[in-house]
This record gives C-alpha cells, structure tokens and sequence, in this order.
C-alpha cells in the first residue's frame, strides 16, 4: 500500500480517538509484512496515566493478533510540523525490528523515516544480556 492510503487510513482511524482529558487525537495504523492493517487511536482516562497512545494501540492489537513483522506505521495529529511519536512508543516500535515509519500533520505535511531513526541505541533484552 502507499504511504499516502495508510497515512488516510490513520486520519480515518483518529476519529475514533478518546481524547476528552487532552484534546489531542492521534491515528495511526499499521501495515503488515502479510499486508494486513491495524489501526489506532488514543484512549484516554480519568486517571491520566492509564492513557494509550495510538501508535501503541496499532502495535497491540496487531501482536495480539498474531503478527510480528511490520512494514509500516503512519501517525496522524492535528500538529503544526508533523507528530512526534513518544519515547515510549519509540520502544514499543523497537521491539519489532526497523520498519518504516510515516509521520504526518491533519494539513498534509508528511515526514518519512525509520524506528532506528527514531530510536537509535534502543534497549533490546535479547541482544544485551549475557
Ligand atoms: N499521543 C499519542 O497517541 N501519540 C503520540 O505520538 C503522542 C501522544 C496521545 C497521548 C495522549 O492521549 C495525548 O496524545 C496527549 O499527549
């Protein structure tokens, strides 16, 4: 799929987000190798901390259903420069490999990169134990 129908999907999928704490609503979804999509949005809580970025939320449900392997991920917000995906997403993206990742702004502006881009020197348990 191109960037640009993922980036849609994302918009799409950030109506759906619960932001009534923030107002901030993020999409994001999530092609796989086997060329499925999952979407995401925000969940929000009264106890603030509980809250669920998006990007995580897409990288959930897609494990949970099995899959392992990503071709990329598109993000969405209402953002003046395109969003910026938290540290702790970043580390979620991680655990999964080096997959594309799509950032882009509600107007249409579009950054490409990487999750190693975004996080270089990742924590990775497998390959820093002894
Ligand atoms: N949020 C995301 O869903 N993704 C991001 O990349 C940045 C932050 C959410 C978390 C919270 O619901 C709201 O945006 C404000 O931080």
């Amino acid at each position: 799929m191109k960037s640009e129908d993922l980036i849609e999907i994302a918009k799409k999928a950030r109506e759906n987000a619960y932001a009534p704490y923030s107002k901030f609503k993020v999409g994001a979804a999530l092609e796989t190798k086997s060329g499925k999509i999952y979407t995401g949005a925000n969940v929000e809580n009264s106890s603030f901390g509980l809250s669920m970025c998006a990007e995580r939320i897409a990288i959930f449900k897609a494990v949970s259903e099995g899959e392992r392997e990503f071709k990329r991920l598109a993000v969405v917000a209402n953002t003046k420069d395109v969003v910026s995906p938290c540290g702790a997403c970043r580390q979620v993206m991680a655990e999964f490999g080096n997959f594309e990742v799509v950032l882009a702004n509600t107007s249409g502006k579009i950054k490409i990169t990487d999750v190693s881009s975004l996080l270089p020197g990742a924590f990775d348990l497998r390959r820093d134990t002894n």
